[in-house]
């Protein structure tokens, strides 16, 4: 379980690519780089090897990712508005890498952006490490954090996140990936299925800025309790769409969100025991990003669902706190299981 060299970061240290595998034919493949997942393959319903991941073939490109493709986002995921927060009586100011109006993903150099300590430990699980350390990107305390990926039998991808610090801090972790269920070739995510057991999502105003008020899905484009294409919609007049140029939303969960694609039969369940997760289905995707095997990246080529606490829950009083209290242990876990067939929730 030696991992394989993916190449040299600028600043001269060596990235590793690691391998999980099942004995049902799944295999993700991971770097220490940004915990960035790389490659996601599921066999279709014909048994065909699908790669359902969007990513790049070149470290290099990792190490800049603009659309944050697979990487462990910390501190906090998310918007964190005017990148200010107030905790115990002192003022932070982190960056406002997005567009000058809010710290996003933790910011320029977030977690997705760090060289971790690994540890393959089977065949089927990587321990990730990282000491973030005090003020990294603006934030307080010493924050050690470990991710354990895990592949299971049953074709589940496990995430288990913990972190611990010496001062009170925020700590909001998940994982960017992108998926497209009907592989690499797919230019757009539209005819997936989706399906979000939730009644209410958190509502935004300009610039993605928090209004700190839920609002009810019912009658809108953003209800997935029945299963809709996430293409049907996706350019609806609705308020919140137009404002976030598509689906970009934080649902406050109930159960599970899941995705099914007709024409691999792959369907794709996600867990958590976290209160949230973004819907985010690639509207800032395009340009001229490369992607594996030289394609061209196109808008909505993906979507992601990032589960989380709710969005800037530091300014927020009506969300749940992402405050950490020191030597107090926290721990997440998302589950992202992968079946083949027409899902119970279409029936
Ligand atoms: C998140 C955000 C989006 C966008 C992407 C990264 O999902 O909600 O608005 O910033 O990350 O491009």
């Amino acid at each position: 379980m030696e991992p394989t060299v993916f190449g040299k970061l600028k600043d001269g240290r060596t990235a590793h690519l690691f391998t999980l595998r099942n004995g049902k034919g799944m295999e993700v493949q991971i770097t220490d780089f940004g915990g960035i997942i790389t490659k996601l393959i599921v066999p279709d319903k014909g048994g065909k090897p699908v790669d359902v991941t969007l990513g790049f073939d070149a470290l290099a490109d990792y190490e800049a990712n603009p659309p944050y493709f697979g990487a462990i986002i910390g501190r906090c995921a998310n918007r964190i508005g005017g990148g200010r927060f107030v905790l115990d009586g002192r003022e932070y100011q982190l960056d406002c890498n997005e567009g000058g109006i809010n710290h996003l993903h933790g910011g320029i150099t977030g977690f997705g952006k760090k060289l971790w300590k690994s540890e393959q430990t089977a065949e089927n699980s990587l321990v990730l490490t990282l000491l973030s350390p005090d003020g990294d990107q603006g934030y307080p305390g010493n924050l050690l954090v470990s991710v354990t990926y895990t592949l299971t039998e049953d074709n589940v991808l496990s995430i288990r996140y913990r972190g611990m610090s010496d001062q009170r801090t925020l700590m909001n972790l998940t994982n960017h990936a992108y998926f497209n269920l009907a592989g690499q070739d797919a230019d757009t995510v539209y005819d997936h299925w989706l399906r979000i057991e939730a009644d209410e999502f958190c509502e935004i105003a300009e610039g993605f800025s928090m209004t700190g008020k839920m609002r009810s899905v019912e009658g809108t484009p953003l209800d997935f309790r029945k299963p809709r294409q996430i293409g049907q919609d996706i350019d609806s007049g609705y308020d919140q769409m137009v404002l976030a140029g598509g689906y970009d939303h934080n649902y406050a969960l109930k159960g599970t969100a899941a995705a099914w694609c007709e024409s691999t039969g792959i369907a794709m369940t996600v867990s958590t025991d976290l209160p949230g997760v973004q819907l985010y289905t690639g509207n800032f995707l395009g340009g001229d990003l490369k992607l594996k095997g030289g394609r061209r990246c196109t808008r909505r080529r993906g979507f992601c669902l990032e589960t989380q606490l709710f969005p800037d829950a530091i300014n927020q009083p009506a969300f749940q706190s992402p405050v950490l209290e020191p030597g107090v242990p926290a721990e997440s876990e998302t589950r992202f299981a992968f079946t083949v067939g027409k899902p119970d929730w279409m029936k």
